[in-house]
């Protein structure tokens, strides 16, 4: 057994069209839980610390390009699309000087975690050293997948895909994922002996098992589950990763202490973080960029993204959270209330019926139902401050840029347009008339003229 500890380089095959999703945009970018699924599976092989990571692009290859360039990954052109051996054989300028274990990946097969590639390099280093590891799986229904000509020790003898196979090879169960491990030393000799003489006239990566047994080395099959190796080609096959990363989220969320009380309902996004002693109601979605604290709660129909909720907060039912809402310890955001860009302090209370955005809420506030801060004048935005115990009457319009101190009180109804200093009153609305015994006059005099009339 030689050492599992060679450098790893990472190949990604993303050249196909996916004409299928029938998209402007490239299959690999459609996003899982919001993500695309190519960064998915670029974050879980980065678990590995490749030396190096290629992305064959082909088609689309701009919006593939695009995408990658800020993670510094390099990319391969496939210029023609000869088939997933020829995909490979691309990255080979991109590896040269590169002596190491080379793991293939198909751009469109996401959710492959990172402690498989590890067995899948574990393995390739086995007692027996084989020349190539596939990743193989038994799917409900084994369609067109190639199928895996294996002993029952896993010792593989070729992949055939379906469309070359015979009836009893179509039999087989256990089929290809499409995923493999392979020597540097040993991928791009096997490669350069590809030909394409087979029912779809490509080169198939997979013949390198076969080129590999007739050298007298044999090779090797793990197995893992079908969702993990699912793969996408089209909406629908979308969806359905997207429901089986979320039905893992939500158990490892359950896990780790948090409450979901409908768990099929709530939808997380790639990056959401829960404390422990969360509870999430039915039907609340997460956004990228969420940061839940301990012992918060969040009621059923909310929406939240890109926002922070302190310890202990209480959040909906039927709120929105938007990017940069930073909620304080103990603080309180009701239902139908917005809030963008805002800090609200710890245990101030916005609950009912308000738009808070740009804007910073000092604790203890108490915000009435439907107060608005009027943050943009339709060019410019505008901060409004609101101090500590601050009590802000319902329905009020706060005009920004303003600030309201510390302790200061504004009546319902107002609309502040200036500054209001600490523990002040501002009431900013006509004065009350009152007219006694008008509305009994008014009244009689209109019945009166009704009755003339009829
Ligand atoms: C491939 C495997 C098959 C396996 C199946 C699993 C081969 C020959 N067959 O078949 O054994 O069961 O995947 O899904 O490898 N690609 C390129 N350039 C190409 C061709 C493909 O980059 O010239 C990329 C595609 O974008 C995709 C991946 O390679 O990400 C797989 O290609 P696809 O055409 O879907 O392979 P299958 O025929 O499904
Ligand atoms: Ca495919």
């Amino acid at each position: 057994m030689d050492s599992p500890d060679q450098p790893i380089a990472v190949i990604i095959l993303a050249a196909g069209k996916g004409t299928r999703m029938k998209s402007d945009l490239h299959k690999v970018l459609h996003p899982i839980a919001g993500r695309p699924m190519l960064l998915h599976l670029i974050a879980n092989a980065g678990a590995l610390a490749p030396a190096r990571t290629v992305v064959v692009t082909g088609a689309g290859r701009a919006q593939v390009e695009a995408a990658v360039a800020p993670l510094g990954i390099a990319t391969a052109l496939q210029a023609e699309q000869l088939g997933t051996g020829h995909a490979v054989a691309q990255a080979r300028a991109a590896l040269d000087g590169f002596e190491g274990d080379v793991l293939v990946l198909y751009g469109d097969v996401p959710l492959v975690t990172a402690a498989t590639m590890r067995r899948m390099i574990d393995r390739l280093h086995g007692d027996d050293t084989p020349a190539v590891v596939v990743l193989g799986f038994r799917p409900a229904d084994p369609g067109a997948y190639g199928r895996v000509i294996a002993d029952a020790a896993g010792r593989m003898d070729r992949i055939v895909e379906y469309k070359d196979a015979s009836a009893a090879e179509r039999a087989v169960t256990l089929c290809n994922s499409g995923l493999m491990a392979v020597r540097s030393s040993d991928l791009f000799a096997l490669l350069d002996r590809l030909g394409n003489d087979n029912a779809a006239g490509e080169y198939y990566l997979t013949d390198i098992v076969g080129l590999a047994g007739s050298d007298g080395q044999a090779s090797a099959v793990i197995e893992t589950g079908a969702d993990e190796v699912a793969g996408v080609n089209s909406r629908g096959e979308l969806a359905g990763v997207e429901a089986a990363w979320q039905a893992t989220r939500r158990a490892q969320a359950m896990a780790a202490g948090v409450t979901l009380i409908a768990p099929d309902t709530v939808w997380f996004a790639h990056d959401t973080i829960l404390g422990r002693d969360v509870t999430i109601e039915p039907n609340v979605v997460f956004g990228p960029g969420v940061r839940v604290a301990d012992g918060a709660v969040i009621h059923a129909f909310s929406h939240v993204e890109g926002a922070t909720i302190g310890a202990g907060a209480d959040v909906g039912p039927f709120a929105r959270l938007r990017p940069g809402a930073d909620l304080g310890a103990g603080s309180r955001v009701g239902n139908f209330v917005e809030v963008k860009k805002a800090t609200i302090g710890a245990g101030a209370k916005v609950n009912h019926l308000s738009y808070i955005g740009d804007a910073e809420i000092g604790a203890r506030a108490n915000i009435g139902a439907g107060t608005i801060t009027c943050n943009y004048d339709g060019y410019f935005k505008y901060r409004t401050v609101i101090g500590a115990g601050t009590f802000i009457g319902s329905n009020s319009a706060l005009v920004a840029p303003v600030t309201i101190g510390d302790g200061a009180i504004v009546a319902a109804g107002s609309v502040v347009t200036q500054d209001v200093a600490a523990d002040a009153l501002a009431l900013v609305r006509p004065p009350q008339v009152a007219r006694p015994g008008w509305a009994a006059r008014f009244r009689e005099k209109m019945l009166a003229m009704k009755a003339a009339r009829a």
